[in-house]
């Protein structure tokens, strides 16, 4: 019986895969219960803090929602309206809200930060995004790569861009502990660091699948379950490295030629926001400087039937009240 009480959700190298099988399970039934509009709202009694030192649509709305359906009372902490870090460390703001509040989320910078917070929380802490890792969005995709094949062993998922950054770390080490065969397919400055690889290469071990790193767009996509991709430049990182990422990552854009080498139902991905398109003020600011309507994934291939980045989106709500659920102590029925 997997029990999640009093647990941090920092990233999922701390979950086993049964216990991540749980989450996405747990998720599940939550979203039936939503669908069905049967409450689940035993946390009436509870308050949850949510900092966020980094902007945010759907995490922050995911955490709101979520908690409200749960009962619980929510406070969001903005990038400018809190203390932290200008005049009061993460120690003692972790001991301020943990007298306050029963669970935190952060997002922010390094994972050293959020794992400070939750060293001196007393309550569990929830990780929104760091540099390094995302790992509420790892159940949200493998909820949905669920909902759409019926399974996650065996899979083949690639993922093209920065795979270096949050998202390709935490999807290297979602998939490997998962049974899905993980492909990094990018210009190999971007590869992720050797020494996740050797981790992760350990719980691909365990779970039969098989981590490949490859600079290849031909070989990474074929046969394709899943093309997964992320802007080319994450929140935090200076203007100055668009264009050597724009140089470095268009082999990788993931476009029809990319969709049609993989397999003829394969699903396309994306975190989420993306640039398709001019219909954003980075988005209109790039193509002005660079000439490029599109970036990381063509308006075509977001546009297209394969993609499901939509539900994705939904089941960051869904996958987000599971790891609150579960972490504050309420049980699958
Ligand atoms: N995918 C994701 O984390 O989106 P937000 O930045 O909008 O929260
Ligand atoms: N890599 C992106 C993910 C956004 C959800 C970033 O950190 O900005």
């Amino acid at each position: 019986m997997v029990s999640l009480k009093g647990r941090n959700f920092l990233t999922l190298k701390d979950f086993t895969p049964e216990e991540i099988q749980y989450l996405i399970d747990f998720s599940a039934y939550l979203k039936d219960k939503k669908k069905k509009g049967i409450p689940v709202d035993e946390f009436k009694n509870k308050n949850i803090a949510l900092i966020f030192e980094k902007t945010s649509t759907r995490t922050r709305c995911s955490f709101e929602v979520a908690a409200h359906d749960l009962g619980m009372g929510s406070t969001y902490l903005d990038p400018s309206g809190s203390q932290i870090g200008k005049k009061e460390s993460i120690a003692d703001t972790a001991r301020v809200l943990g007298r306050m509040y029963d669970g935190i989320e952060y997002r922010g910078f390094g994972q050293e930060i959020v794992e400070e917070l939750a060293k001196y929380a007393g309550v569990p802490v929830w990780n929104g995004l760091t540099n390094e890792y995302h790992p509420t969005q790892m159940i949200a995709d493998l909820l949905t790569i669920w909902e759409y094949k019926g399974k996650l062993k065996g899979l083949k998922l690639v993922y093209m861009g920065d795979a270096r950054y949050n998202m390709g770390n935490s999807l290297m080490i979602a998939c490997s502990k998962m049974g899905i065969d993980f492909v990094a397919c990018t210009n190999k400055k971007y590869f992720p660091n050797q020494e996740l690889v050797n981790q992760c290469k350990e719980y691909a071990k365990a779970s039969g699948s098989v981590i490949t790193l490859t600079e290849n767009v031909e070989e990474g996509t074929k046969d394709a379950d899943v093309i997964y991709t992320d802007v080319w430049v994450s929140m935090g990182e200076p203007d100055s490295v668009w264009e050597e990422r724009i140089k470095d990552l268009t082999p990788y854009q993931v476009n029809k030629k990319a969709m049609d080498n993989a397999k003829p139902d394969a699903i396309f991905m994306h975190c989420l926001p993306a640039f398709h398109d001019l219909n954003t003020k980075i988005g209109a600011e790039i193509n002005k400087k660079f000439g490029i309507t599109e970036m990381e994934v063509t308006n075509q291939v977001f546009e297209s039937k394969a993609s499901v980045v939509f539900d994705e989106a939904e089941n960051r709500m869904h996958s987000i009240k599971a790891v609150m659920a579960a972490t504050l102590g309420m049980e699958m029925k």
